[in-house]
């Protein structure tokens, strides 16, 4: 009984880190084998062999990194029962986390959630209140938060209700939209920045304390050069924001709509995308430096509930 008791509390020692939290770890038959299957799209992959409930090892850290840093958009598939506290200590482990904005979008029974978490989702709350952001409408192609000076590097998000169909999410792959225009084109954008409106949200509706823009040359947001070098893999990505009120410094207005049009035309062709089709307990982990994506509308009076993480990014680099 002693010598039994002796050996469990060896072998749960093993698995614990220095927080008392059981570990990921490459070489455990349970949550180890890491396997990485691309998708068939030019970005996207499946990651087998990681519970996001629990901590990583510093070899899955690498290992899920170099797929990520490969593969733009990564899916953890068969998450089950993740909870808040969970996802955001598994996105802490990729880099320093964003906080919700203080007006924040959690109301009724989701305000107690942790402040890294950020609700997706068109349940109404106890309180008449949406529980949190973007609704049930379709979310145009876009790039988070890239209106800010330092926009996050990368997103998690996370399935906790999804409706039957609908409100699946699109990526695209922004090397290759940049490595497929053609070389006039690239010398003449080689050291444009282009303005990044921040007034209006990827479904259109215009943020509190903003106006509408009338003008693109008159929007309020940063400045980013279009094409970015990316930090990870030096290589060169476009980086194009949101359409809409967008604006290239310096150019007549005429010219930079035109320009616009053909990279804009260019970085969502379908040859560049790959969907997420969600299913319950799936994770997303996407690189916010070097893809864009977009989110199909569902039936409003279906439930969609996602958590998602924000992982703090860097200046842009051209
Ligand atoms: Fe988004």
């Amino acid at each position: 009984m002693v010598f039994w008791l002796y050996a469990l509390v060896l072998s749960t020692k093993e698995h614990l880190n220095e927080k008392g939290f059981a570990m990921n770890k490459a070489t455990d038959t349970t949550n180890g084998g890491l396997k990485v299957v691309p998708s068939q799209n030019l970005l996207g992959a499946d990651i087998y062999g990681v519970n996001l409930k629990l901590p990583l090892s510093s070899e899955d850290k690498q290992f899920i990194e170099k797929a990520w840093a490969d593969n733009l958009v990564l899916r953890f598939r068969g998450q089950e029962n993740v909870t808040p506290q969970e996802l955001t200590q598994f996105s802490n482990a990729l880099g320093d986390l964003d906080k919700r904005p203080v007006r924040g979008t959690v109301n009724g029974g989701y305000n107690d959630l942790p402040l890294e978490i950020n609700v997706i989702s068109n349940i109404i709350g106890d309180d008449g209140k949406p529980i949190g952001g973007l609704g049930s409408y379709e979310a145009d192609w876009h790039t988070d938060m890239s209106y800010v000076d330092i926009p996050p590097k990368g997103c998690v998000l996370y399935s906790v209700e999804i409706p039957p169909t609908g409100g699946n999410t699109s990526f695209v792959n922004m090397y290759e939209a940049y490595n497929r225009l053609s070389d006039k084109t690239k010398q003449k954008i080689a050291n444009l920045k282009c303005i990044h409106d921040a007034s209006k949200n990827s479904t259109g509706e215009l943020r509190q304390g903003f106006t509408e823009v009338t003008d693109p040359r008159n929007a309020v947001g940063a400045s980013h050069p279009l094409v970015r070098i990316h930090p990870v893999t030096q290589q060169k990505c476009l980086f194009l924001g949101r359409r809409k009120n967008a604006y290239i410094v310096g150019l007549p207005l005429n010219e930079s709509e035109e320009l616009l049009d053909e990279l804009w035309a260019a970085s969502t062709d379908p040859e560049l995308k790959w969907t997420q089709v969600w299913q319950l307990g799936d994770a997303i982990l996407w690189d916010n430096r070097c893809t864009m994506h977009q989110r199909d509308s569902f039936d409003a009076s279906s439930r969609r509930l996602m958590y998602r993480t924000q992982i703090r990014g860097e200046l842009v680099m051209g």
